[in-house]
C-alpha cells in the first residue's frame, strides 16, 4: 500500500478543501493511504501529520480556508530545516507529496523535487499569478466578492456623487482589480503592471464629471504604484519567510491626492481578507476537484515535479520548474478592454 501526504501552503482561498477531498477520494478507491501535512512545510519540519482517512474530507466541498491549516514557512529559509523535512518524508513512510500552493509554496516543491522528493503541485492563489495555467482555483471566488462589493459601492457613491476607491488584493498581478473592475463597470483600474499618473486619474475623472457622471468607482490593487515610485505602500516593514512585506493602504493615498486636487468627496474600501474567506465559487469547486484527481493520476503514474494546469478547457500537466519561473501578469489586451471605460 503506498502513502500520499498532503500539504496546503502560503495564504489560504476558497478550494483548498475541495482539492485535498478529490485527492482523498481517488486516493482511496486505488487504495491509497493519504494523511495531512499540518500548516504546509511547516508540518513536515516538525513531524506534524494527521490521518486523512476517505471519510474525514466529508462535507468539506464546500467550506472556505483549509482543514489542514497552513502556513508561510519556507523549509529552505532556517540552516537545517530541509534535512529534517527530508527525514519526516523518510519516517513517515510517504511515497509521494503533494503542495497545494502559489508561486512560494510550489517553488520550494519544485526545489524538493530536483532533490529527488516524488512532489506534485496543485495552482492555488486568488491573485491568479502562476504561470502555464490559465486560472489557480481561488481567483473565480475572489473576483465574484470584489465585484459584489463593487456593485454595492456604486449605489451609495451615486447617492452621494462621490469617488469610492475600492482596494482589492493582488501584489505584483492585477487580475483580481481587473476582472472585478471590468465585471463591476469601474471608471478606474489600476494594477502593478502599469504604474499610474495620479493628475491623469483625475483628468480621467473630471471628464466624467463634465457628461453629468457625479460618481465614480476606482478600482485599484494593492500592489499598484503612482509612476515614478519604486516603493509599495505597505501596512509594515516586516517581511514572511519569502521575502514579502505586508501590502495595504494605496487606497488611502489615492483617496487623500484625489480629495487634494479635486472638489469631490472621497471614500475608501480595503477589501483585504474577505476576498479569501468564505465558500467557492462552483467554478472554484469544479476547477479544484479536477486538480485534485489530476494530481492523484499523475502520482498513479509515477510522473513527478509537474502540476496540472488548466489550459484552455483541458486540464494538462506542466513542469514545476516552468510555473514558478516567472509571475504572469495581466495581458495587456485585457487591460486595453478595461480602459475603454476610463474617463468620458
Ligand atoms: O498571495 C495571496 C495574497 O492574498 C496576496 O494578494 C496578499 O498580498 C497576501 O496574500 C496577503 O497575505 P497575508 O494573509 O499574509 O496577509
Amino acid at each position: 500500500m503506498k502513502k500520499i501526504g498532503i500539504l496546503t501552503g502560503g495564504g489560504d482561498c476558497p478550494g483548498l478543501n475541495a482539492v485535498i477531498r478529490a485527492i482523498v477520494r481517488k486516493a482511496s478507491k486505488k487504495q491509497w493511504v493519504t494523511v495531512g501535512i499540518r500548516n504546509g512545510w511547516k508540518g513536515l519540519i516538525q513531524g506534524d501529520m494527521v490521518p486523512l482517512p476517505d471519510r474525514s474530507v466529508s462535507n468539506i466541498l464546500t467550506k472556505g480556508g483549509t482543514i489542514l491549516g497552513t502556513s508561510r514557512t519556507n523549509p529552505f529559509k532556517q540552516e537545517g530545516d530541509i534535512e529534517k523535512v527530508i527525514e519526516t518524508i523518510k519516517r513517515f513512510e510517504l511515497d509521494a507529496i503533494i503542495a497545494i500552493g502559489g508561486d512560494d509554496t510550489l517553488g520550494v516543491a519544485s526545489k524538493l523535487y530536483e532533490m529527488g522528493v516524488n512532489v506534485i503541485g496543485v495552482p492555488k492563489t486568488i491573485d491568479n499569478d502562476l504561470s502555464c495555467t490559465d486560472f489557480t482555483f481561488g481567483f473565480d471566488t475572489a473576483v465574484q466578492i470584489a465585484t459584489e462589493a463593487i456593485d454595492r459601492l456604486h449605489t451609495t457613491a451615486e447617492s452621494h456623487h462621490r469617488v469610492m476607491v475600492v482596494e482589492v488584493m493582488g501584489r505584483h498581478a492585477g487580475w483580481i482589480a481587473t476582472m472585478a473592475g471590468i465585471a463591476g463597470g469601474a471608471d478606474e483600474i489600476l494594477i502593478p503592471e502599469q504604474p499610474f499618473d495620479i493628475e491623469k486619474v483625475c483628468q480621467n475623472l473630471r471628464e466624467r464629471y463634465k457628461t453629468k457622471k457625479t460618481f465614480s468607482i476606482i478600482v485599484v490593487s494593492e500592489g499598484a504604484k503612482p509612476l515614478r515610485e519604486d516603493q509599495f505602500v505597505t501596512q509594515s516593514d516586516e517581511t514572511d519567510e519569502f521575502g514579502h512585506v505586508r501590502l495595504g493602504g494605496i487606497g488611502n493615498f489615492l483617496g487623500r491626492e484625489i480629495e487634494k486636487r479635486m472638489d469631490v468627496e472621497t471614500r475608501v474600501t480595503i477589501l483585504g481578507h474577505i476576498q479569501r474567506g468564505g465558500t467557492p465559487t462552483a467554478f472554484d469547486r469544479i476547477l479544484a476537484t479536477r486538480y485534485g484527481v489530476a494530481a492523484f493520476d499523475l502520482i498513479d503514474q509515477e510522473k513527478y515535479g509537474l502540476m496540472p494546469a488548466l489550459q484552455g478547457n483541458s486540464i494538462v500537466p506542466v513542469s514545476l520548474k516552468d510555473a514558478v519561473a516567472e509571475l504572469k501578469t495581466v495581458d495587456n489586451t485585457l487591460y486595453e478592454i478595461a480602459k475603454v471605460f476610463f474617463g468620458k
